[in-house]
């Protein structure tokens, strides 16, 4: 029998014998927040990341995190202009990461990550922070990784971080091997100019279980979950068919089945899972009330209460209508 695969293990095959800075600083580097049309949901190997199923996101353009790593005297996490205590779960979460490459004995560093996502949002951030922590990380200690390492490392930080090292429309392929290195995620050859996001804050309070506990919690408890691989692997094709010719009716259907199709596996694990807030089913309403006269828009949800809706240029003064305090994001620019 094989031994069990760890993160450490997967990605020492790809690092040089020493990794040492190879200056005192980089400039910093960005990563795109993104969101998930065909979702992530649920694991095949928890250590490493690699998912039961295909996904496919589309990236939020100039929202994300930017990221410098510069030699130091000690260890130290900076998020958006503060420290981070040292005991502090995210500075832990970020020093783990880093000590993958560099080894437990490697030299201190300082690094400095800053969110431009607007907090109010709701959205996550450790996609785009994986993502970017992962390219600091391969220009600090001149590691030059081609896009596949890049893709299936950031994965091993968060499973969503390895669709935030690219723009537009990308597909995270599940792949089939032990090590996930063919677990990667790659940009689609795809604009869509006229593609909006909206952001629909609900509520902003820390969610009482997180997503990767909660995608766990339904893989072993929900019997619903059995159908979700199947639903996933044809809402991937359905998405795959409305970008290739332009169809927003079949992306914003697809895209909002998917969503409600993962929610519905994750009311059916015990303990439930709804991340739902009153507010977020009358938004539902909202949005199905405006589809009902006339205006197109849907919308998507991950591990929150908040709401992504899809909507054309075309139909945004219409859907400000409905939503007026909603940050809109054109994510082609
Ligand atoms: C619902 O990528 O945050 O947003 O791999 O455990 O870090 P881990 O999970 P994470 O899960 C994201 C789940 C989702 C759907 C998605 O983005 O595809």
């Amino acid at each position: 029998m094989s031994e069990r695969m760890t993160k450490g293990s997967v990605i020492a095959q790809y690092l040089p014998e020493r990794v040492t800075p190879v200056g005192e600083t980089i400039a910093p580097v960005f990563a795109p927040s993104n969101i998930a049309l065909c979702k992530y949901w649920g694991k095949r190997d928890v250590e490493l990341n690699l998912p039961i199923n295909s996904s496919l996101s589309i990236s939020l353009a100039h929202l994300g995190t930017q990221t410098r790593l510069s030699v130091s005297d000690e260890d130290a996490v900076w998020l958006n202009g503060e420290k981070v205590a040292a005991q502090d779960k995210f500075a832990r979460k970020v020093i783990a990461f880093i000590d993958l490459f560099r080894g437990p004995q490697g030299s201190p560093v300082k690094v400095e990550t800053d969110n431009n996502i607007p907090t109010a949002a709701g959205l996550a951030s450790s996609a785009s922070g994986f993502a970017a922590l992962m390219l600091a990380i391969d220009g600090f200690y001149g590691l030059k990784l081609d896009p596949q390492c890049l893709s299936a490392f950031a994965r091993m930080g968060s499973g969503s971080a390895s669709r935030s090292l690219y723009t537009g429309f990308v597909e995270w392929q599940m792949g089939v091997r032990e090590d996930g290195m063919d677990s990667i995620a790659l940009p689609l050859d795809s604009h869509w100019d006229a593609l909006r996001i909206g952001l629909v804050k609900v509520s902003v309070a820390e969610k009482a279980v997180d997503s990767r506990s909660g995608m766990n919690r339904t893989v072993e408890t929900a019997h619903l979950y059995q159908s979700w691989p199947l639903q996933a692997a044809a809402d991937l094709e359905r998405l795959h068919q409305a970008i290739a010719d332009k169809n927003f009716t079949q992306l914003g259907e697809t895209a909002e089945q998917n969503a409600l199709s993962m929610h519905a596996t994750m009311i059916a694990a015990w303990p439930p899972l709804l991340y739902w807030q009153p507010g977020s089913v009358a938004a539902m309403h909202r949005i199905w009330q405006a589809r009902a006269e006339g205006v197109e828009v849907y919308f998507t949800m991950d591990a929150g209460p908040n709401l992504k809706l899809l909507f054309t240029a075309e139909a945004e003064a219409a859907v400000k209508h409905y939503f007026p305090d909603m940050e809109v994001i054109a994510p082609f620019g």
